[in-house]
């Protein structure tokens, strides 16, 4: 067990004041839930007592090409094992589409706009059908085969969504990127997951910001050099901007798919086989990619879809998440799309050119379900009320929010004004491992508590486990782990099963460890507290703070660097870099920026930097992190035995840098 430290953030000071405090109209849902509180119980003791039956009916909502006979044979020890519904064979698209097409053609299936005034595109599930069908023949043509990576690097655009579809309708693992990465970043997951084929727009655009998708890609690939597999890269045309096009190589995508039919046989699947890897960051250096099976994921996706948002037909469901996202992956394509709903995708911010962008997609669009982040919340509440108050957004039924805490007070003002007091308010926990909602108050059937995660969906074992290893009985605090495997459990690294073992299995050995702390109330209530890793949240976006110091190393004028998050009141976490250049006089700090920048990416850039003489470091040469939260975020009490430090002056130095930056 390695020596975590449970880490109190100052959101969760201020839920503990305020107590504990139900809020059951938030809990009703206008028309009432398909499920009752006492069936989701029910739910909840089954998946418990009995959870082979349990998932083995639950897969039932896809639709098996060969149905399988055996829901888990996962194993949490040894060389860890994550394995659901090891004999079934499905395609992902198939149950996204064909099923939907072949009951309800004619049904909506996804709403787009863009950015641009009056730019809107329907398509029912035929269209959409027919538009995977073309690319995936497209990626048949191109000699993409099954297990061959795909990368996918467009913003949200529909061809985001009908390229993952394509994928998985030859078998090919999809591997979205992120807009904001830089080309080494791009580089750096391209050579890992040896991507034959990429997708990406000629140019994006946000708001007023245009970012040079195409040219980024071909600055990535070209970094690759040898080590690059890709053969080929289709250029969607997202502003019409010309490109520079290498031929051969170079593609575009709207005369490839006009060459192709409207229909293409869908590959055999196992449930095992890869759907997609995601890249997330960790507490080392590389990002990884995590592995999320077909058949396990997909029916996490459909389950935690209908459950946690009371799926109803007429839905429109609107998740704002990125699709190079997990939140997107999940819940803008595959628990919708295999569910038969109708999502909205749009493409612009929440207030370009001005604030209301999303109240007006709402209620242009009858956007039923809303989920969302609480940075968006958060940015909200600080608009002037009149533009939330002008808008009607009766059409919504229920809210829900993911990727960060939610504090109480943005909680209610989410559920008083967005909702109008009328709408269920869903908090999700989860994360890029899970493959879907995991802890939460599921629409009308868990009554939410604001600023709690609630309490875990039936079959997620959660637990809260001690420093030392030791199981937390009834209320306490703890790392939060998973005692059992649950269908959307990612089965592994791309490419290095054991850094997947390391990362989440020998923490707290035979269970899975999820890298953050959480309380619980004795009524089995769930707090998160926060990562209690090296990993910052901002906005959002997960950030491993050992990836914004190797960028900054690559500066050959730093000696070394820290970062850390500290509290920040928009964005969650903001991310705050103490750097020690060689020679302090000469130093200009915006190297850092510009390292992180390349490196990483733009929305990596850090919110402080502190150029000082040294790190706070114990005698033994390990910097003291906790320190330099504490005193980034101002917080001088309690900084504990400096005694112990290898240069105990330096705090007082630190303090001073902080001070006169304020
Ligand atoms: C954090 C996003 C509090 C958490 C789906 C987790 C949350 C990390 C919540 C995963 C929430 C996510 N309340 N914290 N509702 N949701 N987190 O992989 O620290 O991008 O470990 O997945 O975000 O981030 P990821």
């Amino acid at each position: 067990m390695k020596p975590f430290r449970l880490r109190t953030l100052g959101l969760e000071r201020q839920n503990k004041k305020k107590g504990r405090e139900n809020v059951s109209d938030a809990f009703v849902t206008p028309g009432g839930a398909t499920l009752s509180a006492g069936q989701y119980d029910g739910m909840v003791r089954e998946a418990h007592t009995n959870p082979e039956v349990f998932w083995l009916q639950q897969a039932r909502r896809l639709t098996w090409q060969t149905p399988p006979t055996q829901a888990s044979r996962s194993d949490f020890t040894q060389d860890v094992r994550i394995e659901w519904y090891a004999d079934g064979f499905l395609n992902a698209s198939e149950n996204c589409l064909d099923r939907h097409v072949r009951t309800q053609p004619e049904k909506t299936a996804l709403i787009w706009e863009g950015q641009e005034a009056g730019q809107r595109e329907v398509l029912s599930y035929r269209h959409l059908y027919e538009r995977v069908c073309r690319l995936a023949n497209v990626l048949r043509r191109l000699g993409v085969k099954k297990g061959d990576c795909v990368a996918i690097h467009l913003p949200m655009v529909a061809e985001g969504i009908i390229a993952m579809l394509a994928c998985a309708r030859v078998g090919a693992v999809h591997v979205v990127l992120f807009g904001g990465f830089s080309a080494e970043g791009l580089a750096e997951r391209l050579t890992d997951s040896a991507a034959v084929v990429v997708l990406t727009a000629d140019v994006a655009r946000r708001g007023g910001k245009r970012i040079p998708s195409k040219t980024t890609m071909d600055e990535a690939i070209a970094r690759c050099g040898a080590a690059s597999a890709v053969r080929h890269v289709l250029v969607v045309p997202v502003t019409g901007a010309d490109v520079p096009m290498q031929p051969g190589r170079d593609l575009r995508y709207a005369e490839e798919v006009a060459k192709e039919a409207a229909d293409c046989p869908a590959e055999r699947m196992n449930a095992l086989d890869p759907l997609f890897l995601l890249y997330t960051s960790g507490s080392t250096g590389r990002p990884k990619g995590l592995v999320h099976g077909t058949g396990g994921y997909l029916t996490w996706a459909a389950f935690t879809h209908a459950v946690v948002f009371d799926y109803k037909p007429d839905d429109i469901f609107w998740c704002t998440a990125d699709v190079s996202w997990i939140t997107g992956h999940t819940y803008v394509v595959y628990g919708p799309l295999a569910n038969g709903a109708t999502i909205m995708v749009y493409e612009g911010l929440p207030s370009w050119p001005e604030p209301g962008q999303w109240w007006d997609v709402i209620d242009r669009n009858g956007v039923t379900v809303f989920y969302t982040s609480p940075t968006v919340v958060r940015a909200a509440m600080r608009e002037d009320e009149a533009v939330v108050r002008s808008r009607s957004l009766k059409s919504l039924r229920i809210l829900g929010t993911v990727g960060e805490p939610i504090s109480p007070e943005a909680w209610h003002w989410f559920h008083d004004e967005v909702g109008k007091g009328h709408c269920a308010v869903v908090d999700t926990w989860w994360q890029t491992e899970t493959g879907g909602v995991m802890i939460t108050a599921a629409a009308g059937c868990v009554v939410p508590r604001p600023g709690a995660a609630a309490r875990p969906l039936p079959g997620v074992e959660a637990v809260l486990l001690d420093t030392q290893g030791k199981e937390v009985a009834g209320a306490g605090e703890g790392l939060l782990c998973m005692a059992q495997s649950w269908p959307g459990q990612a089965m592994s690294i791309w490419g290095d099963h054991d850094r997947f073992r390391q990362t989440y299995f020998t923490t707290c050995p035979g269970h899975y460890f999820t890298g953050d702390g959480a309380r619980r109330e004795e009524d089995g209530y769930y707090w998160i507290t926060g990562r209690v890793d090296d990993v910052v949240n901002v906005s959002g976006h997960r950030i491993g703070t050992a990836e914004i110091e190797d960028a900054i190393a690559t500066d050959h004028e730093v000696v070394e660097s820290a970062a850390v998050g500290i509290p920040h009141d928009l964005k969650g976490q903001g991310l705050v870099v103490f750097v020690v250049p060689r020679e302090q006089d000469v130093f200009h700090p915006s190297a850092v920026n510009t390292a992180v920048a390349a490196g990483v990416g733009r929305y990596a850039v850090p919110e402080k930097i502190y150029v000082v003489r040294d790190l706070p470091k114990t005698r033994s040469g390990k910097i003291v992190r906790r320190l330099l939260r504490k005193i980034a975020s101002h917080d001088l009490e309690g900084l504990g035995d400096l005694s112990t430090l290898a240069d105990p002056d330096i705090v007082g130095e630190l303090i001073a840098t902080v001070k006169a930056q304020e």
